[in-house]
């Protein structure tokens, strides 16, 4: 029997905000067509609590959300890119608004909005604390409502490239087992982070970096790996999310003195500074004695009070009692960061343009780079719907005049693809894929983490390559061909090892400290030879690192103060 190729003209992997957004741009001029591990319903995006930025309010502008974001980005952001995101803000949230989603609201009936950290006015547009929630489905809808066809439960294996650039991808569908060929003129890599490459993240488990390490092996360069976002408040144990919302709302960040202790570290803005700052300021505490178990501190919200909790914070509520057992609405709740965001991913242009042809790549899984070194709370979802419009249009403008794939060469990696599964699954006796992740986690969190030194960064990458040795001879465990779990958590794995070790040559590499990469060792900015980006290209399994320059604007750059 032979196993059919299907053939469409754009292929989108990932189906979350960014890919769906893009989907629906192009789906009325072309057959496109989503490909995505989990349902479009369970993509990472459903979890984004806090909100969505836009300059709405009588008093805000464009030009303040975008000064805050550069700021905020510790001014590696791309000045260009930053305009657009800010521009073209209202119209995203307008027209999601219009599609159906249930914004909060003002007594007058307008979007309300909270403040943020890092911003100038309160611009964050939100549903309660389940903004990403309601943006998913509204957004989900519109893609049924136009026939986009979804491919779910497939996990992408490989790209192909013919001589013409990207002309297909391998995909195994998880149900059957099988592993089948896809032409298209122009692929779009949409999945998201990478958060699982550390062992405390509040991302979702399916957040493995699967685009950016099928980019780095299709030829495609990262940009600023090392700029990991540690989002201060994780709730201890579990690192769920609580959301900066609650802090926008109000709530106090206290240590075990009863200190508000934010007075020390951002006087102005106290636990409205941006992550970066926060964060550290956390791990400061701790390390100096006065968390609690030495582990955590207090996010204080009791002052709110029980309406106010429950009408704003009803998810956060919910969550303490369900993963901590106790009540914010009564008791502090205990949190410290943990890793959120991912600043770096595939290096694309302001359109999501790949240095490979026919290949894009936008939202988290790309960095064009919008967020620079820290991004700011309340961007993540709004770059998601405005560079998924934007993107949409270049990759329709691309796939008009782009050539027919090249059928042979998709069949020809399929067959091969099928050959190296059919290994790896009946390889026995080897490492196990559980252990291998385990200690990647633990050593990026512990040696990659908010403070980093030369020493503990250059022993990451010492374990992080001897991992990845050991995992040429991991063994799946489960040669079942249907619904084999086994077979994705290793295929993760290798696509995370791959980012680890790329996360950790950036941080040895820049010898500075910059919105979230904070060097002991070098705790200055230095803008003579570091504002610029990092870009990472593999190269015969070895990858090569070099620095290009920051696109600068409008915004002078400036000490960051807060
Ligand atoms: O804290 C939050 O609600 C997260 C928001 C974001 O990452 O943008």
């Amino acid at each position: 029997m032979t196993i059919p190729t299907f053939n469409h003209d754009v292929l989108i992997v990932g189906a979350g905000l960014s890919g769906l957004r893009v989907a629906i741009e192009l789906a009325d001029k072309f057959d496109v067509a989503i490909v995505t591990k989990v349902h479009p319903l369970r993509s990472h995006s459903v979890a984004a609590q806090g909100g969505i930025n836009a300059s709405l309010g009588a008093d805000d502008s464009w030009e303040s959300h975008a000064f805050d974001t550069v700021k905020g980005s510790d001014y590696l952001a791309d000045q260009d890119v930053v305009e657009i995101l800010a521009k073209e803000a209202p119209r995203a949230v307008i027209e999601n608004e219009r599609w159906g989603t249930a914004f909060s609201r003002t007594d007058d009936g307008k979007i309300a909005q909270r403040p943020f950290g890092g911003a100038a006015f309160p611009r964050t547009c939100y549903a309660a604390d389940r903004t990403g929630h309601n943006l998913l489905h509204t957004t989900f809808e519109q893609a049924l409502k136009r026939g986009i066809k979804i491919y779910h439960e497939w996990f992408v294996t490989s790209l192909v490239k013919s001589d013409d650039g990207i002309c297909g991808l391998t995909a195994l569908e998880i149900a059957s087992g099988e592993v089948h060929g896809f032409t298209a003129k122009a692929v779009v890599l949409a999945t998201g982070g990478f958060g699982r490459v550390y062992a405390h993240s509040t991302n979702a488990l399916i957040n493995t970096g699967d685009g950016c390490a099928l980019a780095l092996r299709g030829g495609a360069p990262l940009k600023d790996m090392e700029f990991i976002q540690f989002h201060p408040t994780c709730l201890f144990g579990s690192s769920i999310l609580m959301t900066e919302g609650a802090r926008g709302e109000g709530g106090y960040l206290v240590n075990s003195k009863g200190e508000r202790f934010m007075d020390k570290y951002a006087p102005e803005k106290m636990e409205l500074a941006p992550r970066d700052i926060v964060a550290r300021s956390i791990r400061t505490e701790v390390l100096e004695g006065r968390g609690f178990e030495d582990e955590y501190v207090h996010l204080d919200l009791r002052h709110l009070g029980k309406k106010k909790i429950m009408e704003r914070l009803p998810g956060i509520r919910e969550i303490c009692i369900h993963f901590a057992g106790m009540d914010p609405i009564d008791e502090p709740i205990p949190i410290q960061p943990a890793q959120h965001y991912s600043m770096g991913g595939i290096h694309t242009d302001r359109f999501g343009v790949t240095p490979v042809t026919g290949l894009f790549s936008v939202g988290e899984t790309a960095c064009m780079s919008v967020h620079g070194a820290n991004r700011l709370g309340g961007n993540s979802l709004l770059e998601t719907l405005v560079f998924g419009r934007i993107v949409g249009e270049k990759v329709g403008e691309y796939t008009t005049s782009a050539k027919s794939p090249d059928r042979a060469c998709v069949e020809q990696q399929t067959f091969d693809m099928r050959e190296r599964l059919q290994t790896l699954l009946l390889h026995e006796g080897g490492d196990s894929p559980a252990d291998i992740r385990e200690t990647m986690g633990q050593t990026m969190d512990v040696l990659v983490g908010v403070y980093r030194k030369s020493d503990a960064l250059e022993a990451a990458l010492k374990m992080i390559r001897e991992l990845k040795t050991r995992f040429k001879d991991v063994s799946v465990g489960q040669s079942d061909e249907k619904f084999n779990y086994a077979l994705i958590r290793t295929l993760e794995l290798e696509n995370m090892l791959d980012l680890a070790e790329v996360i950790t040559m950036g941080a040895l590499m820049r010898r500075e400290s910059r919105g979230a990469h904070w060097r002991l060792d070098y705790p200055q900015r230095d803008d003579e030879n570091f504002l610029k980006h990092s870009l990472f290209t593999m190269e015969d399994d070895y990858v090569k690192t070099e620095l290009i320059d920051v696109n600068l604007g409008m915004f002078e750059v400036k000490e960051r103060t807060y």
